[in-house]
């Protein structure tokens, strides 16, 4: 050997296993490093450690590689990160057993595959060009151990399945992120019918449904409540129902087209294409269509603005947790400016609204100079409203209020608003 090839041989030696844009692999006993990644065989998908916009928090994350936005498809600790200062000394493991094990400076296990300990050393963790992480035998390449697309975090990808194992009850489902900037665990899900219908279900908290796609026609290939599938040209859908499991998955007709579904934020399930030209991504189709149809999404005491497919605080009332409305987060809602004084005088504020909020009690009176004085003379009274379906008062949270500038047609009439006196 030459003394360049040495060393250019030297060189190479060093540089693994990793930070060369050709390794797609974690092999047994490597560890990935932060500011280093490894990228699928084609070069469509990354990973490595990942701070999301502003934030101080490190995840081990899946992006795409070739677009200009940072996207990330998928999170490993999506609810334990690692912190700034945390971030030099943590390391992403191939351990000897087979498991991929994040640590943090302490040793201590963050995230973990947890999949069956193997027996042999030649396990390999491989991103693929579909943006799955593939544990698997380099013996025996076609086996499976563990793969990221069983563990979606808010996105799905083409060839992963959304379904469940009809034997363990274990499901494959999205779950938003809590706000733009933190990927853990938020309110919105995304999850096929549990109870055997072939639909798709959004959830709230995974327990109020607010939107479903309706069952899956296996002739037209469309969801019964969304027909406009029918002029979809990308998307190859079907569904797959046998003893152990049911599941929804798809293929895109056209493999150089970027495109995703994501469980947004904002309650939304959003259906995205990326444009080389513009360099953006594309919303394809939203559902449900309007943010106002969201549950809860404007949190307690918001009003969710039809116009402008914005959440506000009722008057008198301000955000909870600001810095998370910044973050396009306003499940949390808002809370009184000014307490109320319980027996005191306050006074009644309308608001015109277009759907009043959910959950009221009747007040067992017939005129409105009479629910107004039991809205009155009852403290935990927030409110009341007088119109055909009679007295309404709320003594809860109020959620899903619903506003709009034209409501002459479907006007449930004035939410009187109680407030503390001088408010
Ligand atoms: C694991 O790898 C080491 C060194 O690379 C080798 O000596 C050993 O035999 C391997 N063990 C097994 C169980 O394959
Ligand atoms: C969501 O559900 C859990 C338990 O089912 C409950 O403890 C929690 O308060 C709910 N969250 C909200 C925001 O209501
Ligand atoms: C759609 O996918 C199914 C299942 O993989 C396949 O059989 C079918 O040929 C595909 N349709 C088209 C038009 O590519
Ligand atoms: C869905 O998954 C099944 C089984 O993995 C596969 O045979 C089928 O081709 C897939 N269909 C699509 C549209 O991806
Ligand atoms: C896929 O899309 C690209 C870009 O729009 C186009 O150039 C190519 O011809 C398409 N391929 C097929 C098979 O339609
Ligand atoms: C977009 O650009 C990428 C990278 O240059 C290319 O691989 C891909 O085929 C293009 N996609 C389309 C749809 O033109």
């Amino acid at each position: 050997m030459s003394y360049f090839s040495v060393l250019l041989f030297v060189l190479v030696l060093c540089n693994k296993p990793l930070n060369s844009i050709a390794d797609d692999a974690i092999s047994t006993g490597d560890t990935l490093r932060a500011s280093q990644t490894i990228t699928s065989k084609y070069g469509r998908f990354r990973m490595g450690f990942f701070a999301p916009g502003k934030s101080q928090n490190y995840y081990i994350s899946i992006w795409y590689a070739q677009v200009s936005e940072t996207t990330i498809v998928w999170v490993a600790n999506r609810d334990k990160p690692i912190t700034a200062s945390e971030l030099s000394n943590s390391e992403l493991k191939l351990l000897e057993n087979g498991n991929l094990v994040l640590y943090n400076p302490s040793r201590t296990s963050i995230w973990s595959t947890n999949s069956a300990s193997s027996t042999s050393n030649t396990t390999e963790a491989v991103l693929g060009d579909n943006g799955n992480l593939v544990l698997r035998d380099k013996s025996k390449p076609s086996v499976v151990i563990w793969q990221s697309f069983d563990f979606p975090t808010d996105t799905w990808l083409p060839g992963a399945k959304i379904g469940i194992n009809k034997k363990t009850r274990e499901t494959k489902l999205l779950t938003s992120w809590r706000n733009q900037e933190d990927p853990a665990k938020g309110i919105f899900s995304l999850d096929i019918d549990p109870t055997g219908i072939n639909q798709y279900i959004i959830k709230w908290n995974k327990s109020e449904a607010y939107w479903t796609s309706g069952e899956w026609n296996e002739q037209t290939k469309t969801f019964s409540l969304v027909p406009e599938m029918r002029f979809n040209y990308i998307y190859n859908f079907s569904y797959i129902s046998n003893e152990d499991e049911s599941y929804f998955n798809y293929t895109i007709y056209n493999n150089s087209i970027l495109s995703r579904f994501v469980m947004d934020v904002s309650g939304q399930m959003k259906q995205f294409t990326w444009s080389n030209t513009t360099q953006k991504w594309n919303m394809f189709a939203s559902e449900p269509k309007q943010l106002c149809d969201v549950y809860g999404i404007c949190g307690a005491f918001g009003i969710c603005n039809q116009d402008t497919s914005k959440c506000e605080c009722l008057s008198g009332f301000i955000e909870r947790f600001p810095s998370d409305w910044n973050l396009r987060d306003s499940t949390g809602g808002c809370h009184r400016d000014a307490y109320l004084q319980c027996g005191s005088n306050n006074v009644f504020s309308p608001i015109p609204t277009s759907k009043l909020p959910d959950y009221s009690q009747s007040g067992h009176v017939n005129s409105a100079e009479k629910c107004k004085s039991a809205c009155q003379s009852t403290c935990s009274c927030n409110a009341y409203a007088f119109g055909n379906t009679g007295c309404q008062l709320w003594q809860e949270d109020m959620l899903n209020t619903k506003q709009k500038s034209d409501q002459s047609d479907d006007r449930p009439g004035n939410l009187y608003l109680k407030l503390a006196e001088g408010k």
